[in-house]
């Protein structure tokens, strides 16, 4: 099978690539990125000069590329996006232009071709989960912020292909991912490269919002399984349950690197900003009969152990808008 990934070069789609090349021997993967923020070439260092991959830098808006390279994969994967929210407050544009107009680029490729489409969307479509109730597949989408308005346009694009022009697609919609290789602006890694340089760890507001968290190697293992096992025009939630506030998080990375909480220091919160995050993924768990497999806590501590042997990789990465603590109220470009 030829898959074609977008945004293979970011955090999640890197891990997409390296677990489905190591499953998958004799499948072959184009990764097309334009090497935007939260990219990084170093995450796919193991598998630059596999005989199966090829890397592309160019932009999804590129109908040209895209079109020549759709035409020639089976299934396309599409990860590329603007993701960080607090970025989109500041400056929403950057977010219409990819996750709106790129999406658009690759349905008409798609529709043109007639070939397979995985659509990564974000639990954040559905906005703000009240009381103890999760949404599931048919939940109404109501976004709270430009990043998640701008991936519910998508999702909305990617129905409307399917029921008019009929192309092969599904959306996925998962929950907050951490693990390795993810950028030093979110909140996981920011907690954890903060406190080991000895700064203080910013919550927003008073720490109170829940969401909740999975690892990302299930995430990647939920879309193996659904290019092969998906049924066509569905969506299907991805989550690992584990509800938890942002001060928890907070203090269980502290308490894994072995630091007071009096290190942390509350800022003003976020605009717009969510009070909880609440999905049911029982649709993929009984219909493809994919599961989660890592605990949360021992993912957690993994993944800080991973960035205290790594310091190499986000060293260069990091720098006071990287670390800021309110950066919606920076000037992004
Ligand atoms: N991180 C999470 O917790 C999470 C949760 C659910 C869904 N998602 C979704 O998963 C996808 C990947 O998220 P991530 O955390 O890996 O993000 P990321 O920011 O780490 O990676 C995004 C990648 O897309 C590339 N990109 C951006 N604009 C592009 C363009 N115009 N053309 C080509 N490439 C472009 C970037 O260079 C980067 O490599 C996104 O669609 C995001 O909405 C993320």
């Amino acid at each position: 099978m030829k898959i074609l990934v977008c945004g293979g070069a970011g955090f999640i789609g890197s891990a997409f690539i390296k677990n489905y090349l190591e499953n998958n021997t004799s499948h072959e993967i184009k990764n097309l990125d334009n090497l935007a923020i939260g990219s990084n070439l170093q995450n796919l260092k193991e598998i630059e000069n596999h005989s199966n991959y090829q890397f592309i830098k160019d932009d999804i808006k590129n109908q040209e590329i895209i079109d020549k390279l759709i035409k020639d994969a089976d299934v396309t994967v599409n990860f590329a996006a603007e993701s960080h929210v607090d970025r989109s407050i500041s400056n929403p544009r950057p977010f219409i232009e990819t996750n709106v107009l790129g999406t658009f680029s690759i349905l008409e490729a798609i529709r043109k071709y007639k070939k397979q489409f995985i659509h990564v969307s974000t639990d954040e479509i559905y906005g703000d989960a009240k009381g103890k109730s999760s949404f599931n597949e048919n939940s109404q989408i109501n976004p709270s912020n430009p990043y998640a308005a701008t991936k519910a346009a998508a999702d909305h694009l990617v129905g409307s292909y399917h029921r008019t022009y009929g192309i092969k697609c599904i959306t996925t919609r998962c929950t907050n991912n951490f693990g390795p290789n993810q950028f030093p602006e979110k909140l996981i890694p920011k907690t954890i490269i903060r406190a080991i340089k000895g700064l203080k760890v910013p919550l927003y507001g008073d720490g109170q919002q829940i969401r909740s968290w999975i690892y990302v190697y299930d995430h990647v293992k939920a879309i193996e399984s659904l290019i092969s096992q998906g049924n066509s025009g569905q969506v299907y939630n991805i989550t690992a349950y584990e509800e938890i506030t942002n001060k928890s998080i907070v203090e269980k990375i502290l308490k894994i690197l072995n630091k007071s909480n009096s290190m942390i220091e509350y800022v003003p919160d976020r605009p717009g900003h969510d009070k909880r995050y609440s999905i049911d993924s029982s649709k993929i768990e009984t219909e493809i009969g994919w599961k989660p497999s890592f605990s949360f806590d021992l993912a957690l501590e993994n993944t800080v152990q991973w960035y205290i042997e790594n310091q190499d990789w986000w060293e260069p990465l990091v720098d006071e808008t990287t670390l800021h603590p309110q950066p919606w109220t920076l000037n992004w470009k």
